[in-house]
């Protein structure tokens, strides 16, 4: 995950943002660079590698400045080299860039600064940024920078954090944000001011912050900031007094680490596709999976075996790795596996899902399938755990460090890279014809900032939340490949609201649940479009028929179904695989609004563990 660290004062640039670039260094990175505003020209220094490599390159050749932006890297498009490294200059090298996010069409974007006469120098889709701006704010004044800029920011698809700098204008920085691919911090100082993608960056410095929202861009100097939405007129921002303590540093502004994970959702889900889309040969790498294709092709079964969410999650992969990869997939609680005889040998994959890669049932469930002689895989969040030692293969969730007890952010990592798993099988065994993999990278790239749109449904979760909170029962419904989603859903609500919550399959409905379904119970029903929303809609009018309260949870545009729902809430459509990863957001927040509501203690929810070690 890329770090980004700004300074304006009077200090050396250069060595305030270097330090604030090793206090991210934890984010991961594989390549670095700051730029420095001299007197009227910008200067650029970047290494491939660690920080320490930066830091003996600014040591031979010092950069001298009080203003100044860094950046770490963690590669998207184009490999982790010198060149490809931020921050990104402009043809005339008098306006410099850093980003977060990708931008998703930037092959379009590049083609036309090309064809105006732009160079590039860098593989990387970040470097049209720069290349735009240069383009727009030419013969532009001071005046119209904001709104100039604006125009042209609004112009990249996608989620994106960026800091700009320019010798044009050697007195301020800007700083935009528009989606969640990760946060800016602005904090203030005495005659200086400092911004960051993470708190911990510029904590030493300053403990005022603020912290922009999406659509918003901030101008900075040394005195302080102005902030303006993207779309016109200032806005009035909010100071945060950080506390010291890091455990609250580290939840920033937010309430909860449960809301700060659900919020962090487009970043890491950016994270987990990163390096692993071949836009060239429409194929997936993945980096740490080394069965030959010859074993790949001859797998008659897979086996996943988790516990909890991790299940949840696995069940949604069924339909993706049987859809994309035509290969039979089994799904096993882990705690029940090595109880049953399983029939497992190897001509099976296991593929184990854990975000802390320590469920002592999952452990035990590996250990049953390398006895029979399984290939052993993994889905696991945390590196170095005991599951990501003893498992072959390895697909990593980098969801980042999760603290909240209620998994969230882990769920939606490990819902991606099943899909990655699936088309990555697919790829391997033929079963993906290049025409089918080029469109589902195309839907791929987009999910982060669809990820973003669906946070804004949060005021109107938050409204929900309020008017059913004291409700007794919750039924969540959904079909095919939602039908996980809505046990998970239901499983969310159970483990931080402590209501009593069922997930079912809808059409399952009239064989034993219709009987529970009364005016008080809210119902809610996964009804995005795919190839079961007619049977949906028929399902959702049962439900109506019995006088419920139905939450629906629709894709945009969708009009019959509002006939039938109490309340609609209305999702992008990506398509019926990764509409799953949409869907599960707002019954996120529905389980959280419903908690905080309820005065839970959502994020250590009674008799529950982070990660369990007992059987
Ligand atoms: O670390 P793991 O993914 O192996 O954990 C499995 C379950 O214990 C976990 O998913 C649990 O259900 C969470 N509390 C879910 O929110």
């Amino acid at each position: 995950m890329c770090g980004i660290v700004g300074y304006i004062g009077f200090q050396n640039a250069a060595e305030v943002i270097l330090e604030g670039l090793r206090r991210l260094e934890y984010r991961g990175y594989d390549s670095a660079g700051i730029a420095i505003a001299g007197r009227d020209s910008i200067q650029v220094v970047r290494s491939v590698g660690k920080l320490q490599n930066l830091s003996a390159k600014l040591q031979e050749c010092p950069l001298m400045g009080n203003m100044g932006i860094g950046h770490t890297r963690w590669a998207t498009h184009g490999e982790p080299s010198e060149r490809n490294a931020h921050p990104h200059l402009d043809c005339t090298r008098q306006i410099v860039v850093i980003h977060n996010g990708i931008v998703e069409n930037y092959r379009a974007l590049k083609q036309e600064l090309i064809n105006q006469g732009h160079v590039f120098q860098s593989e990387t889709d970040s470097e049209v940024i720069v290349h735009l701006l240069e383009e727009m704010w030419r013969g532009q004044s001071e005046q119209d920078l904001i709104s100039v800029t604006a125009q042209a920011l609004t112009r990249l698809e996608g989620a994106h954090a960026i800091l700009i700098m320019s010798s044009l204008f050697p007195n301020f920085l800007l700083a935009a944000r528009l989606g969640n691919a990760g946060g800016i911090a602005i904090g203030r100082g005495e005659h200086e001011m400092y911004c960051a993608s993470d708190i911990p960056a510029i904590l030493p410095h300053t403990r005022e912050m603020v912290f922009l929202e999406t659509g918003e861009i901030a101008r900075i100097d040394s005195s302080g900031y102005q902030c303006f939405s993207l779309t016109g007129g200032p806005v009035t921002k909010e100071t945060f007094r950080i506390p010291w303590d890091p455990v609250s540093a580290a939840r920033g502004h937010y309430t909860h680490f449960m809301q700060k994970e659900i919020y962090e959702q487009p970043e890491f889900l950016t994270d987990t596709l990163r390096n692993r889309l071949n836009f060239e040969n429409s194929e997936i790498v993945l980096e740490q999976f080394p069965f030959s294709d010859q074993a790949l092709n001859a797998l008659e079964k897979i086996t996943i075996v988790a516990c909890g969410t991790s299940y949840y999650a696995g069940l949604v992969g069924k339909y993706l790795i049987e859809e994309l990869a035509r290969i039979p997939v089994e799904v096993d609680y882990a705690s029940e596996f090595r109880y049953r005889q399983p029939l497992i040998g190897p001509e099976s994959m296991i593929v184990a899902i854990s975000q802390s890669g320590e469920t002592v049932d999952t452990l035990a469930a590996i250990d049953e399938a390398r006895q029979k002689q399984a290939l052993l895989s993994a889905i696991v969040n945390v590196p170095g755990s005991q599951i990501s030692r003893i498992c072959t293969g390895l697909i990593f969730m980098h969801a980042g460090p999760e603290i909240g007890v209620a998994s969230t952010k882990a769920f939606s990592c490990t819902l991606v890279d099943l899909f990655l798993l699936g088309f990555y099988l697919g790829q391997k065994r033929g079963t993906l014809a290049q025409e089918r993999r080029t469109a589902l990278l195309e839907q791929l790239i987009r999910l982060p900032k669809l990820v973003s749109d669906v946070l804004e449904l949060d005021s109107a979760i938050k409204e929900l939340a309020a008017q059913y909170y004291e409700a007794s029962d919750f039924l969540y419904l959904g079909r095919g490949i939602n039908y996980p989603i809505a046990l998970e859903g239901a499983h969310k609500l159970k483990e931080i609201s402590y209501i009593h919550a069922e997930g079912c399959p809808a059409g399952e409905m009239k064989h034993g649940i219709n009987a529970l379904i009364d005016r008080h119970l809210p119902v809610v029903t996964i009804a995005t479009h795919d190839r079961l929303y007619h049977k949906m809609l028929s399902n959702i009018q049962q439900v109506h028929a019995r006088d419920a309260i139905i939450i629906a949870l629709v894709s945009q545009g969708e009009s019959e179904i509002s006939k039938f729902a109490r309340h609609v809430l209305e999702l992008p459509d990506l398509g019926h695989l990764l509409n799953p990863i949409l869907n599960v957001v707002p019954l996120q927040l529905l389980a959280y609004y419903i908690a905080l509501k309820r005065g839970c203690d959502i994020d250590q929810p009674r008799n529950l563990a982070k990660s369990v070690t007992v059987e």
